[in-house]
Parts: C-alpha cells; structure tokens; sequence
C-alpha cells in the first residue's frame, strides 16, 4: 500500500483530470461508493472460485458479527448500489467511479495490495454499440494521455449457454491429459477449468495450444455481436488482436471482454480490462439488466507515463511572494488574496515565517516559481511592488500594486 507523495501527485492530477475529461465527455455521471461491502457481495458476482475470492480479500467480522470486505473491484459494488438505490428501473445508466481497491496480492512493480481504478459501468444497453464505445472511450483516452504501444486484445465469451457447451469439451479435452496438469491446474478442472487457459505456467502451455478454441463454440449472437464491434472499431481505426484465450479472472462476464496490455511494464502490463456481464444484475437481485463496463488501473498508467516521458502540466506556484517588515507582511497578506482574485488561475505562494531576503529568494527558488514579488516596509508604505524574474534574464521592475495584476497576466499568459 503506497503513499502517493507530494511530488507525484502532480501526475496523479493530469492523469485523473484527463480521464475524466474523457469520461465526462461521453455522457457518463459519477457514482461514488462505499470501500466496504458485505463479503457475501463479492463472493456472489466475482465468482466463488477466483483468485480474488479465494486468496486476495480483505475479510474481516465487524462488530456485530457481519462479515465485511474492502472491496477488490467496484462492478459488484455499483451494481449494488444501483439495485439498492432503483436506478436500474426502466432506464439506463452510463456511470463511473473512482478510488482505491485492496487485493491482498503478492506485490510487486505494478501490483499493488492497495491500488487506484477508474471504472465506467453502463446498464441497459444490449450493445453491440455501447461495448465498442467503451474501447473506443479507452482509446480516446490514451491518445489524450499521448500514449503509444498500447494493444487492445478482444475475445468473446459467448452467452452462458455456449459457454457450458464449450467448459464440457475443454474439461473432455483436459481429462485426457491430466498427468500433466499441474496443481493449480487439476483443482481448477472441476471448479474453473476455463481458467486454466490463463495459466502462466511454462510447462502448460502445449496443452493449452491444443486444447478446444472458444470461438469455435460461440453462438450465433455473441458471434454476431463480436462482429459488429470490430466492425465499428476498423470504422474508427482501432486496432486490436483477436485472442481466443483472452478469459479474465472474474466470473461475471460473458459475450465480448477485452484488454489494453502493454510490454513497457515488465510482468504487469493490463493496464485497463473489461466487458460485458450481463447476467450479473439479475443474479443479485435485479431484474435481468445487460450491463458492460472497464477499470484501468491508475498505478500501472502513471508507470506508462513515466516509461514515455510524458510531459506534465506545471503545477508550481507561478509568483512567490517576499515580504518583510510588518507593515509588508500587514499588506502582503492582503494584497495576495487581491492578486488571486485578479487573475483567475494564478497560483501564488506567500512567504510564511519570516525570514532575511536571501533566505526567502531561497525558499521562493526551490518552489518553482517563475516569479518574485516583494514587498517591505517602503513599498507597503508607496503601494508599490517589486518583481524579479527567477528564471529568465529580464530586468526587475518597479511596478504600483494595481499594475502587478495585468502585468502577471501577460508574464504568464493567464
Ligand atoms: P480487473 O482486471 O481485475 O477488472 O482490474 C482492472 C485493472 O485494474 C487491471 O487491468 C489493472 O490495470 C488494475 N489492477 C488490478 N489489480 C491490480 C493490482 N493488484 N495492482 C495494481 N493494479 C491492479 C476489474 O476490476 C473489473 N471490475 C473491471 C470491469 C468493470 N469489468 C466490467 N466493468
């Protein structure tokens, strides 16, 4: 679990700031949800038999006895919440939210035991549409981000009908070799055989080359609709690979699912994953709803942003301001909530503790700014200001405190 210090939180804000520009202009409303949810909530949609159920929450009883865990992802807490709130109710909804999530994972570069998502959900919608404009979303998202190297894999998991067809030919398939199943593997055959697919395992992979291929079970929609999305994605010039093993590690999802991997980040490299889920609803209570959403994981963006050397917004303070004696300190204070009032956007810092000239040109160095203003005694006495430039070779100027505003303004084109 990472503190996010100071000097990174700048990249935290144009990362955030960015993705939610994107999300806001697609028509999506924020929704904001509880960390905690009952266990049983998680158990039910992510599936019993999982990696996040069975090894990575965080579960605990609370004082009344009731089973409680920090959430690991935000679909089953948004789809709770929309249940609990009617929102579901003859109506869509496009949504989304942010915030931290807690698998109890074994870290390492980009995983995390608390890590940060945002998550887009829509509900009511059959698609194939709204599944395309999720990964064109994601995809107008990197390029406002300026990423590169990214690839987007699709796969369908058909409807919950044809994919019983295919787990009884995989399982034939997988029975038939056992011997050389590994541990994992064998426990999985009879829980989560279509998991063994994702296996990571070197000494799997020539049965997982020849086992039976998913799309070859697909029904008529799912084939259909995954069509339909590619289609609108060679429309837009989306490029994507086809990846028949592509199965996710939640439960709920069925027809289209997709990843954005890259190979900038080492073992870690989903750096956003999705697709649709659209029995999940009605298992937890609701009337049968389709729904479709992602999550991306910010950790693993920021890491990417670093990789590309991505320049960020300067977020210094633009003007220190130097004051002295107490008559300028008196006016300095006030004169900086007149300057933030004038010019919209300014980012000022005031010197605060005193301090000799030089030490306060030091402090006013170190902050970044582009700027000093100062004042003392003389100039709160005439209403003047003086400003000396902290990164350029211009000349200090002598200016009166009315001129300080309109001539900020120019300097830094605010
Ligand atoms: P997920 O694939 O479990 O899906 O997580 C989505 C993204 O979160 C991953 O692609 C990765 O970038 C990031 N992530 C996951 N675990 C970690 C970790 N331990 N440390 C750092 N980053 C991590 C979901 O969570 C689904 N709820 C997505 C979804 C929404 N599907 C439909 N709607």
């Amino acid at each position: 679990m990472n503190d996010i210090l100071p000097e990174q939180s700048a990249a935290w804000q144009y990362l955030e700031d960015t993705l939610r520009t994107v999300v806001h202009s697609y028509g999506y409303r924020e929704i904001r949800l509880p960390l905690l949810e009952m266990t049983e909530l998680f158990k039910r949609s992510i599936g019993e038999v999982t990696d996040i159920v069975e090894k990575e929450m965080y579960t605990f009883e609370d004082r009344n006895g009731d089973s409680l865990t920090l959430r690991p992802e935000g679909t089953a807490g948004c789809v709770r919440a929309c249940l609990e709130h009617g929102l579901l109710y003859n109506q869509v909804q496009r949504l989304w939210y942010t915030g931290p999530m807690f698998r109890h994972e074994r870290p390492q570069k980009g995983r995390y035991r608390q890590f940060h998502q945002i998550g887009v959900e829509a509900f009511g919608m059959e698609g194939p549409d709204i599944d395309a404009e999720m990964v064109l979303m994601t995809a107008r998202m990197w390029h406002a981000l300026g990423l590169r190297e990214v690839t987007l894999q699709l796969n369908s998991l058909g409807t919950v009908e044809s994919r019983m067809a295919y787990r009884g030919a995989l399982v034939d398939y997988l029975h038939g070799c056992e011997s050389g199943l590994d541990a994992d593997s064998r426990r999985r055959l009879s829980s989560n055989p279509l998991r063994i697919l994702d296996s990571k395992n070197p000494d799997m992979q020539t049965i997982i080359e020849n086992a039976p291929q998913l799309p070859d079970y697909l029904d008529a929609e799912s084939r259909a609709d995954f069509g339909e999305i590619c289609a609108i994605l060679d429309d837009a010039g989306v490029g994507y690979e086809v990846n028949p093993r592509l199965v996710r590690g939640l439960d709920y999802y069925t027809k289209t699912v997709f990843e954005w991997v890259t190979d900038r980040l080492g073992a870690q490299g989903t750096i956003c994953a999705g697709g649709r889920y659209d029995g999940l609803v009605e298992y937890l209570g609701g009337r049968p709803t389709p729904g479709t959403g992602f999550a991306l994981g910010l950790e693993r963006m920021i890491a990417l942003l670093e990789v590309h050397a991505i320049e960020l917004p300067d977020s210094n303070p633009h003007v220190y301001l130097v004051l002295s004696g107490v008559q300028g300190i008196r006016r300095g204070m006030v004169f900086a909530g007149e300057l933030r009032d004038a010019v919209s956007g300014l980012r000022l810092q005031v010197n605060c503790g005193d301090g000799s000239f030089k030490s306060q040109f030091k402090r006013a160095d170190k902050s970044g700014a582009h700027y000093a203003l100062v004042i003392g005694d003389d100039e709160a006495g005439q209403g003047s200001v003086a400003l000396k430039p902290l990164r350029s070779d211009m000349e200090q100027e002598m200016l009166s405190q009315q001129m300080a505003a309109p001539r900020l303004r120019e300097l830094l084109d605010i």
